[in-house]
């Protein structure tokens, strides 16, 4: 079959790793017999060097015609880069932000799995991770306190900042939904986190929940506040299944929950729309310090097109083929340094692309 796949290779390590990944997707297409055409689209701080903006019609044009997008990381360092000099709606992450909201990718997966084969970089004591954990944050993307209206001014004579977390019903209903699907699909467990002991928009998202449930009675729900769920992923990891949240507990959950797994370079992650199409990237930074060093470890990229693949080209097999390459390399004891342990090989970028790519096969 033949699709079309936008890539934006991004910032810092972005333009290495998306390049191992596209390696992979390649080899996919040669060996189970597809087309992959690719178009290249501008976001974020490359987009503001080419462009003097963060994103442009032409890149929303460009992933609109895709069916799906395979994205490196964006950004800079603050404290360096000039693109922090520009006012907050210019800088990269306004690109991230308005390409969600442009192509209304509500709902954010992000999975996070401990592999056995990495459990020493696990920071937590072994009794509490043994056997491993394999969770998903489902965050809702395109709402909350990242969309509501915002201003800074002077309010009595002080000076004085608004930012509003607005949801409505259909907003959480969709997203509880697509919750309450993938559940079905792994071990049947939500568990809905909120801070409904406080703020109105949780009583809502949690009656909410609590509506769209009964249409999923075969999946059971629990309720958790978002400051208890924080200690729970590092007291009792393996507890949680699906966690489904608003969009700003989850971008603080899901950096927790990736960094108790004690490997971000490995995971991957999916913002979806209510179509097939959806946005793909690593859940990690575009680490602006080890840019250009062949240092990056692309995993989480090459995992982020196996989602590509399952998720938005319903290529199944593919996409395991991908996961059982990657597993079979971590076997074989191959390592970015960012994973790397003792009696490992240590291998740079392009080697692990090279190797993984080696490893797909009929
Ligand atoms: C993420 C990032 C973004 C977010 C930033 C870069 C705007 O932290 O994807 O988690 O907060 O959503
Ligand atoms: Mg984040």
């Amino acid at each position: 079959m033949s699709f079309r796949i936008g890539l934006i290779r991004g910032d810092g390590i972005g333009p290495e790793i998306v390049t191992e990944a596209k390696k992979v997707l390649d080899k996919i297409a040669s060996v189970y017999g597809h087309q992959f055409t690719y178009q290249e689209l501008l976001l974020g701080g490359a987009c503001i060097d080419a462009t003097g903006e963060p994103i442009t019609k032409e890149t929303i044009e460009g992933a609109k015609a895709s069916d799906a997008v395979l994205m490196g990381s964006i950004g800079g360092d603050a404290a360096t880069s000039p693109w922090y000099k520009l006012e907050p709606e210019k800088r990269p992450e306004a690109g991230l932000l308005g390409i969600r909201k442009a192509l209304g990718l509500f709902a954010n997966l992000r999975p996070a799995v401990l592999y056995p084969e990495l459990a020493g970089a696990c920071p937590l004591k072994e009794e509490l991770t043994e056997g491993g954990f394999d969770m998903l944050i489902m965050r809702e993307l395109t709402g909350g306190l990242y969309f509501g209206e915002r201003h800074t001014g002077v309010e009595n004579g002080l000076r004085t900042a608004v930012d509003t977390l607005t949801y409505n019903e259909e907003e959480i209903r969709r997203i509880a939904v697509k919750g309450f699907e993938i559940a079905r699909k792994r071990r049947n467990h939500v568990t809905s986190v909120d801070k409904a002991n406080v703020l109105d928009s949780s009583r809502l998202w949690r009656s909410v929940v609590e509506e769209v449930h009964k249409d999923y009675p075969d999946v059971e729900l629990s309720h958790m506040l978002v400051d208890n769920c924080a200690m729970q992923l590092v007291r009792d990891p393996k507890q949680f299944d699906v966690i489904l949240t608003e969009n700003m507990f989850g971008d603080i959950l899901s950096d927790e929950a990736s960094m108790v797994t004690g490997s971000i370079g490995m995971l991957a992650s999916a913002s979806l729309n209510d179509t097939s199409f959806g946005l793909y990237e690593p859940s990690h930074g575009s680490a602006p310090d080890i840019a250009g060093q062949d240092k990056a470890n692309p995993i989480a990229t090459i995992l982020s097109a196996a989602m590509l693949l399952r998720y938005s080209l319903n290529l199944q097999k593919e996409a395991d083929a991908v996961e059982e390459a990657v597993q079979k390399v971590l076997t074989e004891g191959y390592r970015t340094g960012d994973i790397m342990s003792t009696g490992c090989t240590l291998v740079g970028t392009k080697e692990m692309g090279d190797i993984i790519t080696e490893r797909i096969n009929l």
